[in-house]
This record gives structure tokens, sequence and C-alpha cells, in this order.
């Protein structure tokens, strides 16, 4: 990672193109981009599912693009600064689509919650985006991003501490048809930081309970790391690095009848109640950051697009694979989406 004021910024709205943009996600972020004043360019392989989304925002473009044709994805690429992909599994996307960007000089965020594939990202992506000028954002989301940039925030001076928890709480989780699907494509096991070290889950996995604030009180959770272990542990020192999730909605995705999510209001939101809270500890010293909000799918885009708008700007100006905690000031960060779209909070320390 170097800094580098990038060749492809400039001023101005400009097109961003959306990799599975007629997803369930990838709708919440084309809206957020127009809303912005972008221009989305759905990119997709089911031309049908990216007409249906154009003909809800006219000031779109349509592009029709696979993961197995470099040249349509290149396509894709042209007249822009940055591509964001949604189409997961990312075990299936993520690794063309970062290749179409480095061969077009322009930046690269996903939405990955599966861990080899932000770990790939940093590993085998890093030089030659560096090289290339360009930036790329693995797991800009609910998992991976906002939880790097709770732990941030938590972190405020420490260079070290010992231990950096993320625990999440949801009232429910009705999972997409690509969350259950990067779910079955993903049976690789799962990994935590501990000893300073990548360490592979135990089987059963470990649980335990976590005091929440009173939003959700004290709950049974158990471990559930994702992307945010890689992203974390790129650029905050602690020899321990763990992610739980309470135990309502781990019952809920492994339902195979619970059903999707579905809009609550006009703004296409479910009633799904979250929140997440990044525990460090240094010693008898802990310092919490707490976020807040309804829909997992939906807090998504909001994160993506303010990220969009701060590399775009200059205000994030580096260059490789870096972390959304990295990249910007946390807390600035946090606060530019709330109260519209989260709430958050960073504890007074207690020990
Ligand atoms: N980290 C997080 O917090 C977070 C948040 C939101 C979503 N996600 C992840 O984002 C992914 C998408 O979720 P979703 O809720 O939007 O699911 P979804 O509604 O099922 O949408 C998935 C989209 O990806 C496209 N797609 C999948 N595989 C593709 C491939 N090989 N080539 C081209 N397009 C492909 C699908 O296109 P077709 O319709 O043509 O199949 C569809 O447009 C999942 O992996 C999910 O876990 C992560």
């Amino acid at each position: 990672m170097t800094q580098h004021i990038p060749p492809t910024i400039q001023a101005g709205k400009q097109k961003i193109p959306v990799f599975g943009a007629a997803g369930h996600t990838g709708r919440f972020v084309v809206a957020e981009l127009s809303r912005h004043g972008w221009i989305p360019v759905l990119c997709g392989r089911d031309i049908d599912k990216l007409e249906a989304v154009a003909r809800a925002h006219p000031e779109a473009e349509v592009r029709l693009a696979s993961v197995e044709d470099p040249a349509s994805l290149d396509r894709a690429c042209s007249d822009a600064s940055l591509i964001i992909n949604c189409a997961g599994p990312f075990i299936d996307t993520a690794a063309p689509i970062i290749e179409a960007a480095l061969r077009n000089g322009i930046h690269y965020l996903d939405v990955a919650a599966e861990q080899s594939v932000a770990l790939a990202a940093f590993e085998r992506f890093n030089d030659a985006a560096t090289r290339a000028g360009i930036l790329i954002m693995p797991s800009m989301a609910f998992y991976g991003g906002l939880s790097d940039l709770l732990a941030t925030a938590a972190m405020r001076d420490w260079d070290t501490a010992d231990e950096i928890t993320i625990a999440t709480a949801l009232d429910s989780w009705h999972p997409t048809h690509g969350s259950r699907l990067t779910g079955e494509r993903n049976p690789a096991p799962r990994f935590v930081i501990s000893g300073g070290r990548h360490e592979v889950l135990p089987d059963p996995r470990p649980t335990r309970t976590w005091r929440f604030s009173s939003r959700f009180g004290t709950q049974d959770m158990i471990a559930f790391p994702l992307s945010e272990i890689v992203n974390i542990s790129r650029h905050l020192k602690a020899p321990e690095v763990h992610a739980f999730l309470n135990t309502k909605p781990w019952d809920d995705i492994h339902d195979p009848d619970t059903p999707a999510p579905v809009p609550a209001d006009e703004s296409g939101k479910s009633s799904q109640a979250f929140l997440m809270e990044a525990m460090i500890r240094k010693g008898d010293e802990t310092r919490h950051a707490a976020a807040w909000g309804r829909d997992i799918y939906a807090i998504t885009a909001p994160l993506l697009v303010e990220a969009v708008e701060r590399i775009l700007d200059g205000r994030c100006r580096l260059t490789g694979t870096v972390s959304a905690g990295e990249a910007f000031d946390a807390v600035d960060f946090l606060r530019a989406l709330s109260p519209q779209h989260l709430s958050f909070e960073i504890a007074t320390d207690r020990s």
C-alpha cells in the first residue's frame, strides 16, 4: 500500500459500474448511487433483470457482462474510475473483476463476506494494484467494512491491543438467495486470529454470552468469523481477533424454510434490526464502539457509496489493497452516515 494520487480521479459525477446490479444488494447500491447523483452502470449476465432495474433508473446505463468473458468486463469498466462488485458468491466473481479493474486502471470495491476472497484481495492482488495505482477495497459492507470501521473507531490512539472482538446481534436474518448460495459455495473452515496467527475455528464452534446495550440485552452468541477478521487484522495490531453472532439469526439462516427479506416500507428496507459492537481490550481496559440500525443488506449501500465518494474526491489517496478502517477516518465516516442510515456511539472506557 502506498500514498499516491490516482490519475483516474476527476471532478464531477461519473459513471459507476455495478456488477450484480440486479441482485438484492446491487439494487440498494444502484438506488443509493442515483440518490447521490452518480450515473449507475448496471452490469451483469442477465439482460432482462438489468433492464427491469433500469426501468426504475432512467439515468442508468445497462452493460451485459460475464465473468467468463474478459472483454465484456473491459466494456463494463470503460469510461469509469471505479467498479463495484455486488455479485456473490464472490469466490466466482471477485478475481475476474479485480483483473478487469487492473487492466483498465480503475478502483475496485466489493461486498464479499467470504474470508478467502478478502484474503486473496490482499495477498494476490495488492502488489499489482499498487503498481497500477488503483485501490482495491474488499468487503465494504455490513460484514467486513462496518466491523472494521467500528474496531478502528474504538481503538482510537492505541497502537496495539490484546483482543478485538466484533459482536453482532440481529433480531432475525432472512437471507437472500445470494447469501444462501455463498454459504454453500464456501465450505472452507473459518478462521480467527489467535495467538497472533490464523487459527481454524474449532468444531463445534465456540459459544459465549455477550452483554449488549439495552437494545438487545444479554445474548447467547456463536463464533461467526467472516471477512472482518481479514480486514481488521491487516491494520490493527492484536493477537486475538474474533467475531460472534447471536444465536437467533444463526438458527434462521440454517433453517431452509426461513423466507427471503421483504421490504417493510417504501425505502425497500426490511424490518430487521441490527446492532454491531466492537470491543477492544488492552490489559484491564476496554473500549467499545457500536452501530445500530435496520437491514444488513440495505446498510451496505450507504457504506459503499460513502466510500466511493471519499475515494473519488481524493479523501482517500491510498493504492493497493486497503480495508475501510485503514483507508478512512473511521469516526468521521460513521458520523457521515449518522443518523440517516445508522446510529453509532463510542462508549466510555469500562473495565
Ligand atoms: N458483507 C456483507 O455484509 C454483505 C452484505 C450484502 C450482501 N453480501 C453478499 O453479496 C452477495 C450478493 O447478495 P445479494 O443479497 O445481493 O444476493 P442476490 O439477490 O441473490 O443477488 C446476487 C447477484 O449476483 C449475481 N451473480 C451471482 N453469481 C454471479 C456470477 N457468477 N456471474 C454474474 N453474476 C452473478 C446474480 O445474478 P443472476 O441473477 O444472474 O444470478 C445477482 O444479480 C452475497 O455473496 C452476499 O453474501 C454481503
